[in-house]
């Protein structure tokens, strides 16, 4: 990942915790210095996944932050020192994939080169982001096929939509 951010740290963005699985995941593949935002309006989420960090020994690269979605981002840059994010990770709510992702674009914390993953785009489902983000000549989007994990058993279409900032 390209460095963008002030202060000299890799930033990705990750919405939303729960447990910090794919946090964990992802941050691991991190330089130390990277920064590492995961967000989630779950109090008792975020301190459990606030613990597995520690445990992994990477809470110093991921910030916890607890709260919704709309109403952090509007103040990531004024309470964390960056500019924009290299990559950004979301995995909420399906109907508010659209709304936040306007918003990181309305507080220009996309820019050139920013990579954003978008999960459960076909179930539940994104259909409104899905139609956004392919259509803007802004973004190299391309849906990467997968299918759910549970109910266990049950194959069930999914997708994971990668998309590039030009
Ligand atoms: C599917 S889980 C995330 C799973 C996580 N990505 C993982 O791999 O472990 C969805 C999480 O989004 C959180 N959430 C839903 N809407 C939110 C919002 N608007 N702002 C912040 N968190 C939200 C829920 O509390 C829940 O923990």
């Amino acid at each position: 990942m390209k460095r963008t951010c002030l202060g000299g740290s890799n930033v990705s963005r990750y919405i939303c915790t729960l447990y910090g699985y794919s946090a964990l995941r992802i941050a691991s593949y991190l330089p130390k210095d990277a920064l590492f935002i995961t967000v989630d309006s779950n109090q008792e989420s975020a301190q459990i996944a606030s613990e597995i960090f520690k445990q992994a020994g990477i809470s110093d690269r991921v910030h916890s932050v607890v709260g919704s979605s709309q109403t952090v981002i509007p103040q990531i840059k004024d309470q964390h020192p960056i500019s924009s994010f290299d990559f950004i990770f979301i995995d909420h709510s399906g109907e508010n994939y659209l709304r936040d992702f306007k918003l990181l674009e309305y507080h220009n914390l996309i820019t050139s080169g920013t990579m954003i993953v978008a999960d459960n785009i076909l179930y539940p489902g994104s259909p409104d982001y899905a139609d956004y983000i392919r259509n803007n000549p802004n973004y190299s989007s391309k849906m990467y096929e997968a299918s759910v994990e549970w109910p266990v058993g049950v194959k069930i279409k999914d997708g994971v939509e990668v998309s590039v900032r030009n």
